[in-house]
């Protein structure tokens, strides 16, 4: 056996004489060979560290499942909301290995339940959202079964959607805290419980943000929508029919008005309409093959108690009572449509939508299954100058206004809905004005930031005086 110096020695002399065989190459002419090698290998390695980046990078390409991750759940402020695109689209366990077992199925089958004869059972995606918690609160209210599901991510304040999902949970209703990619769990809930129906709003929504996380609006309005679409089409026996939330921002540069779901819809403004118009095509697919009964629905600037904090007349009052200044577009006007009308709409879209036909699983096929887009807006579009000094009345407190040209950022100039198709196939009749709306609106955001109200229904009752000379009313902490 030889010793280790000995085995040291022996390389040491391998490696001289390797470099004296160079030398002699070089000498000989043969350098060019050598040097091509060297390169070779310098690429390959080079070629690997590239794939390994990459993976790092886009992990989603290569596993089935990712999440949105929040980046901070206590706070709302737009730097912690930005998550990083390798953050949002990192892989992550499955909710599925977390909800389980006997008590866990029997939970949310009770949840799901109908209450009520002839009753739907409704799966709701964004149930702790704006529109999905409202929604789930009507459902439940007339006795049908609904089970919720959000990722709760922190696009704006947490403790908002914690509370709207406390509503639900006061009344029977559980929402389970899962990503709408998810599919393990989307599957586990379809083979434990016989939806006839799925509620899908989860989404990012808002225009600007996509020109800061772009990826975040892929993720949940593009890949979250197929998982959603494929987990109905192939694990659900028997297929939900589904009706989900398209928006007026596919109308985009359209300028005729009122918009018509016939008009043309293929020049967004953003990113953000671009993946809900991605969407609709997304869905006519599924129903084409898979024969899923789909129904689009088009929002127009819902408001309302619970509303999004992201969202103008929300982000306005915040800042009127905080007295902040606030940026206006001039010339900007919306066809702000209050919530209820807004249920009243998703509620009729789920009671008229036909039956699923086709089911990957059985093979069967029994005819061609509905496919539906409808505008669900107010017919009424409003200057948003207008609706600021409907706030300033209600919050008895000027605005501090700056009002500028409206930059390409995303924003249209205005939009406006025709209703016709809705109304006639369910009943769509918005009736809510914007005044009566803000109102109900600004009621809950005194009660919910714990303003003092007696400054603001004293101001209410006085407004003719100038607001000015009145006492602010503080946000709480909560706020
Ligand atoms: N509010 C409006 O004016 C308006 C207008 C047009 C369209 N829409 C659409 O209506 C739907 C509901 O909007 P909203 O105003 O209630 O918004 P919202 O942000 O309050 O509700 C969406 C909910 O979905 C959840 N969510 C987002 N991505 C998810 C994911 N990957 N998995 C699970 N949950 C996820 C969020 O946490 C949020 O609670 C959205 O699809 C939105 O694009 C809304």
């Amino acid at each position: 056996m030889p010793t280790d110096a000995a085995a040291k020695g022996v390389k040491l002399e391998r490696y001289a004489s390797g470099s004296a065989l160079l030398l002699r190459r070089v000498a000989s002419g043969k350098f060019v060979a050598a040097s091509s090698h060297l390169l070779f290998r310098a690429t390959v390695l080079a070629t690997l560290a590239l794939v390994f980046l990459f993976a790092f990078h886009y992990p989603s390409l290569l596993s089935r499942s990712f999440s949105l991750v929040s980046a901070d759940a206590s706070s709302s402020s737009g730097a912690s909301r930005h998550t990083s695109h390798r953050s949002l689209l990192m892989s992550s366990a499955s909710a599925a290995s977390v909800y389980g077992g006997e008590k866990w199925e029997k939970e949310i089958r009770r949840s799901a339940k109908p209450r009520r004869d002839g009753g739907i059972s409704v799966l709701v995606t964004g149930a702790a959202g704006f529109v999905g918690s409202h929604c789930s609160l009507a459902l439940r209210a007339r006795g049908d079964g609904v089970l919720g599901l959000d990722n709760f991510n922190t696009y704006y304040d947490p403790v908002l959607k914690r509370g709207r999902q406390r509503l639900l949970s006061d009344r029977g209703v559980v929402v389970l805290d899962a990503d709408i990619n998810d599919a393990l769990l989307l599957e586990k809930l379809f083979e434990a419980v016989p939806f006839t129906h799925v509620l899908h709003l989860a989404a990012q929504a808002g225009v600007r943000y996509a020109m800061e996380a772009p990826q975040t609006y892929v993720a949940s309005n593009v890949a979250g929508l197929v998982t959603v679409f494929e987990t109905a089409a192939k694990h659900a026996d028997p297929q939900p029919a589904i009706v989900w939330a398209s928006s007026s921002s596919v109308y985009g540069l359209n300028t005729e008005a009122p918009f018509s779901e016939e008009h043309r819809t293929d020049r967004p403004a953003s990113l953000y309409a671009a993946t809900k118009k991605a969407g609709e095509a997304i869905a006519h697919s599924y129903n084409h093959i898979y024969g899923l009964s789909i129904t689009g629905l088009r929002f127009f600037t819902v408001y309302g108690p619970w509303g999004r904090p992201d969202m103008a007349y929300f982000s306005f009052a915040r800042s009127i009572v905080a007295g902040d200044p606030i940026t206006l577009y001039a010339d900007a006007r919306r066809d702000f449509t209050y919530i209820d009308d807004v249920v009243k709409g998703c509620v009729g879209a789920l009671d008229t939508a036909g039956r699923s036909t086709g089911s990957a699983r059985t093979g069967k096929k029994t005819g061609p299954a509905p496919l539906r887009v409808y505008n669900l807006g107010n017919t009424s579009p409003v200057p948003v100058t207008r609706m600021v000094a409907i706030l300033e009345k209600l919050l008895g407190k000027k605005a501090n206004k700056r009002v500028v040209t409206m930059p390409s950022n995303g924003d249209v100039p205005f939009t406006h809905a025709n209703v016709s198709h809705a109304a006639h196939d369910f009943g769509y009749r918005p009736t809510t004005s914007l005044d009566v709306g803000l109102r109900h609106f600004v009621d809950w955001f005194v009660e919910y930031y714990k303003l003092d109200t007696k400054i603001v229904k004293a101001t209410r009752a006085a407004d003719k005086k100038p607001a000015t000379k009145k006492k602010a009313p503080a946000m709480s902490a909560s706020s």
